[in-house]
Parts: structure tokens; sequence; C-alpha cells
């Protein structure tokens, strides 16, 4: 299948770089240290060996899944690749100095995605010298079992990129949405902010708890998780860093987090990895 890097080793660059060694790519995981590379591939290891326990995955699957996945924290690993898949910080500026230097390392046709979640696409293309070959690939969480990749065009994607990143997505065994303009939220978190900012003012504003809010949506809606529930899988922090940056590219006030949101990411409480978020994990173990 050739050669990739996932730039962040977290929550989502973990999982990318498992479903796409697990498609067969060869992955650099690349992230700041070498330390936080390893963490990512350890995590990986550890969710892979739950599915062996579990009797879904062999032994011999899970050793050569680990075998194609090579953490690392120096940017040579962008050299060789075909595809450069981005997941780290949601923060602009942090994306595009990282775009700057693997454009300055890579070959002239490696395929640039970015797993933004609201970050104009068009915005981080901004530092490349080639933005034609620069897409979004926005992954959901997690990653393994979530079928959907939505494929976004910037203003100055080619058409070839684009069906290049679908021919990706399908080669992981993804399915793809393709969103044509390159607005803040894209489709899904559109669909989804709509939903949570409204949970989020109906438990601010007392009408109902944490709990039946989440049990209304999957008793009333037919949802499979409450949208509280799905917040402290994606992370609180990453909803709070989300939501400023929707109310300062809309201008929308609606997007402004309530304060038992910022209580708790202030309090460290990001959710189920923290072990603590709407939700005590801690004390349900
Ligand atoms: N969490 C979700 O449900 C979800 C879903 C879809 C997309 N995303 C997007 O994926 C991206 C990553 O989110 P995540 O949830 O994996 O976050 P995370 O905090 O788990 O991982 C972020 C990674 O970025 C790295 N990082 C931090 N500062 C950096 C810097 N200055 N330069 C380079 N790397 C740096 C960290 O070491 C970490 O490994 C974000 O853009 C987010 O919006 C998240």
């Amino acid at each position: 299948m050739g050669k990739m890097t996932v730039c962040g080793a977290g929550f989502m660059g973990s999982g990318i770089a498992q479903v796409c060694a697990n498609a067969g790519y060869a992955v650099s995981l690349w992230d700041l240290t070498d330390e936080l590379a390893e963490k990512g591939k350890a995590n990986i290891a550890a969710g892979l060996e739950r599915q062996v326990e579990r009797g879904k995955l062999t032994t011999q699957q899970k050793d050569e899944l680990l075998s194609r996945l090579i953490p690392c924290s120096d940017l040579s690993c962008v050299e060789e690749a075909r595809f450069v898949l981005e997941a780290v910080l949601e923060n602009p500026g942090v994306k595009q100095d990282l775009f700057k230097k693997i454009e300055a390392r890579c070959r002239p046709d490696t395929l640039l995605g970015t797993n933004t979640s609201y970050i104009p696409i068009s915005s981080l293309a901004k530092v490349l010298d080639h933005p034609e070959r620069f897409l979004g690939l926005h992954f959901f969480a997690p990653v393994y079992a979530m079928k959907l990749v939505e494929v976004i065009r910037g203003d100055r994607t080619s058409e070839e990129t684009v069906q290049r990143g679908l021919a990706f997505v399908k080669s992981i065994g993804k399915e793809s949405v393709q969103v044509n303009k390159d607005e803040p939220g894209f489709i899904v978190n559109r669909l989804n902010k709509a939903l949570q900012v409204e949970a989020f003012r109906l438990m601010h504003e007392g009408i109902a708890s944490v709990e039946d809010i989440d049990k209304a949506a999957k008793l009333g809606l037919n949802h499979p998780m409450g949208p509280f529930e799905l917040n402290d899988m994606g992370g609180l922090d990453v909803t709070y860093a989300c939501l400023n940056l929707l109310r300062e590219l809309t201008g929308d006030d609606r997007f402004t987090p309530i304060p038992e949101l910022e209580a708790h990411v202030k309090a460290g409480e990001y959710g189920r990895k923290t072990g603590k978020g709407w939700y005590d994990y801690q004390k349900q173990k």
C-alpha cells in the first residue's frame, strides 16, 4: 500500500494510524517527542490486545499491524510518504507551522490532509506553496469503529486531490461524503453542534439533568449515545476549544461555552481520557 505519516499520536491520530496500518499502509506515527509517539503506539497496542482477548483478532494479526506502525518525532519520516495526515492540536497556528515544515520535506506529489474539526481548510492552506494537494480528511471518534470520513475541498484544492482523497478513504475501508464548500464544522459537526449547544443550554437552564438529556436523546431520538456521553468520548477540552473557535469564526454567541463546560475543562476533567467529565468513570469502575 505504500508509506504514509500521521502527525499527532493523540486520540484521533493514533486511531487514524491504526486503521491505516490495518489496511496495509506502513505508517510513521509522528508527535513532538519520541515519548508521545510511543505512547500513541502503546495505546493502539492496548486496544488491539483487548480485541485479541475478545477473540476478534489473532495475536499474529495484532503483531503484523503493530509492525507497520513506526513511532517517531523526526519529520524526516514525511520524506517518503505518499500521504501525510495531520491530527494535532486544534489550533490554526500550530497546524500551519507544522504543514510548512512538512511541505519543506515531503515529495511534490504527497497528498496533505488535515483532520481539523472546524478550522477552514483554505486558511490552513495559505501557508503552502502547493495548496492544490491539500484537503480536509475528517475522521470521527472512535476511528476504528466510525465508518465515515468527510472529504473537504478547500478554495484551491484540485479535483485530482479530491479524487485521490476519496480513493484513499476507500483504501482504508471507510465511507466518504464530499464537502464542497469550506465552511466551519463541515457537515457532521454542524449537525452535532446544533444538538450539543441545545443540550448544554437545557442543562445550564436547569430544564433537565445530564443523565435525562442523554436518556431523552437515546430513547426519544434513537441516538446510540446521548450528547453528553458523546462529548465525554470526544473530549471536553476539544469541544471547549472548538466552541470558542466557532464563536470567533461565525460571531455567533450561541457557541459561547456554558460555565459548567468551562469549569470541567479548568479542572482538567476532559471526559473519558481523564477518567471524569460529565460522568465520573472512576466511580463507575
Ligand atoms: N476528539 C475528537 O472526537 C475529534 C474528532 C474529529 C477530529 N478531531 C480533530 O483531531 C485533531 C486532534 O484531536 P485529538 O482529539 O486527537 O487531540 P489530542 O489532544 O488527543 O491529540 C493532539 C496531539 O497534538 C499534539 N500536539 C500538541 N501541541 C502540538 C504542537 N505544538 N505541534 C505539534 N503537535 C502538537 C499532542 O502531542 C497530541 O498528541 C484536532 O484537530 C481535533 O479537532 C478530534
